[in-house]
């Protein structure tokens, strides 16, 4: 896999970081910070120049400074020796992003240009939470290896909203309701492929994950579990059939937005049968499967993304983490309200930084 790294980085205006001027490290980058100093601002901030999207909200202009019209995170990346700049803008009713100063053809295409996996204390929801964070989980990995699966996503959503809209304003035998749903159909079958495949990725990867990280004798199942079938005719009738119920429900019942990652520990389903240090393990599999398939659809090691590490774990979870995340090699920025805990090895290269009210300092090495 090619290497990738973000030499720099230049943050403006973007939540608490008015001027954040950044030389990173090529291995582990240390961020250590009490709450509320712009820790997770940060990572969001590197998140976005990768991605131009957040990680914690969906709606672009949150990250704007409250003081400001105009937030923008610029950064140099270099890809096995070859460097490029990306830049991303946001402002009220508008997101630019630019590759060498160039807008790319889609946004897609902008998103995949810097595997970027990012890891926050959230995170254990995928494991124990709602289906939603496993799709999109399936969706992160499903854009790498077609960034076309992002357009599906879109234009299924679209289609689904506007039958249940038809529904509930016209009723069950509202005229445009075949249009809709043949939409529906057309782009939930392309989404499910996409997922589909993305799924069987992510399982393999996972499995051997955690093989490697919880005891030998149990063994991890992940598998897409689609939310319609997979055969146009039937989901079509589903979707018929079930055109009252949505419509008092005021949601479909059947369509891929109600996929899921069905995960089961030997045999038995993970959710409400797995202790908590088990949840903790699928959910690191699942992370690590993510970096497994994100960085082999690209060619390219992702930047790894870890947020608020060590604030509750307890030293011998942290010492898991650590030897998991020394066996991937990569950059790595990690944040930490406790860095004497962040054990990186003494040989790793290591970069440390203190960040207060939103101003970045480098540090020496403080453990
Ligand atoms: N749009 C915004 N403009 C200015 N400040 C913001 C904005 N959004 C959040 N903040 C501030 O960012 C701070 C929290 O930063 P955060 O990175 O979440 O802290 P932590 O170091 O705990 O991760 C809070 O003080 C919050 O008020
Ligand atoms: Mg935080």
């Amino acid at each position: 896999m090619r290497p990738l790294r973000i030499e720099q980085m230049q943050v403006r205006s973007f939540r608490n970081l008015e001027r954040v001027d950044l030389e990173l490290g090529e291995r582990f980058n240390v961020v250590a910070g009490d709450n509320g100093q712009g820790k997770t601002n940060l990572l969001e901030a590197v998140y976005v120049l990768a991605t131009s999207k957040s990680f914690r909200t969906s709606k672009p202009t949150d990250v704007v400074s409250f003081e400001r019209d105009l937030a923008s995170v610029r950064g140099r990346i270099v890809e096995d020796g070859d460097a490029r700049v990306q830049s991303v803008g946001i402002r009220v009713g508008a997101r630019t992003v630019k590759i060498d100063d160039k807008r790319p053809p889609t946004l897609a295409a902008y998103a995949v240009r810097t595997p970027i996996v990012v890891f926050h204390p959230g995170e254990i929801s995928l494991s124990m939470g709602p289906s939603s964070e496993r799709r999109r989980l399936l969706d992160r990995a499903a854009l790498y290896l077609a960034p076309a699966a992002m357009d599906e996503l879109e234009s299924y959503t679209k289609a689904l909203r506007a039958r249940q809209r038809a529904l509930e304003t016209r009723g069950p035998a509202a005229s445009d309701l075949p249009e809709w749903e043949t939409l529906c159909v057309r782009h939930g079958l392309a989404l499910m492929e996409h997922r589909a495949r993305a799924g069987e990725l992510l399982a393999e990867g996972a499995r051997a994950a955690f093989a490697r990280i919880a005891s030998p004798e149990l063994s991890l199942s992940v598998e897409f579990a689609p939310g319609a079938p997979r055969e146009e005719a039937a989901f079509r009738e589903e979707l018929e059939r079930r055109r009252s119920v949505d419509a008092r429900r005021g949601s479909a019942g059947v369509g891929p937005h109600r996929d899921d990652l069905a995960l089961s520990i030997s045999g038995r389903p993970v959710r409400g049968v797995a202790s908590q240090g088990q949840h903790r393990a699928v959910t690191l599999s699942l992370k690590a499967a993510e970096i497994d398939v994100i960085g082999g659809a690209r060619g390219a090691r992702p930047v790894l993304l870890l947020d608020d590490v060590s604030s509750e774990l307890d030293r011998e979870r942290t010492a898991a983490l650590f030897s998991f995340l020394r066996d991937l090699e990569g950059q790595v920025l990690l944040t930490t309200t406790r860095p004497e805990l962040i054990d990186t090895g003494a040989a790793a290269a290591r970069s440390d930084f203190v960040i207060r009210a939103g101003n970045l300092e480098r540090v020496s090495r403080v453990d």
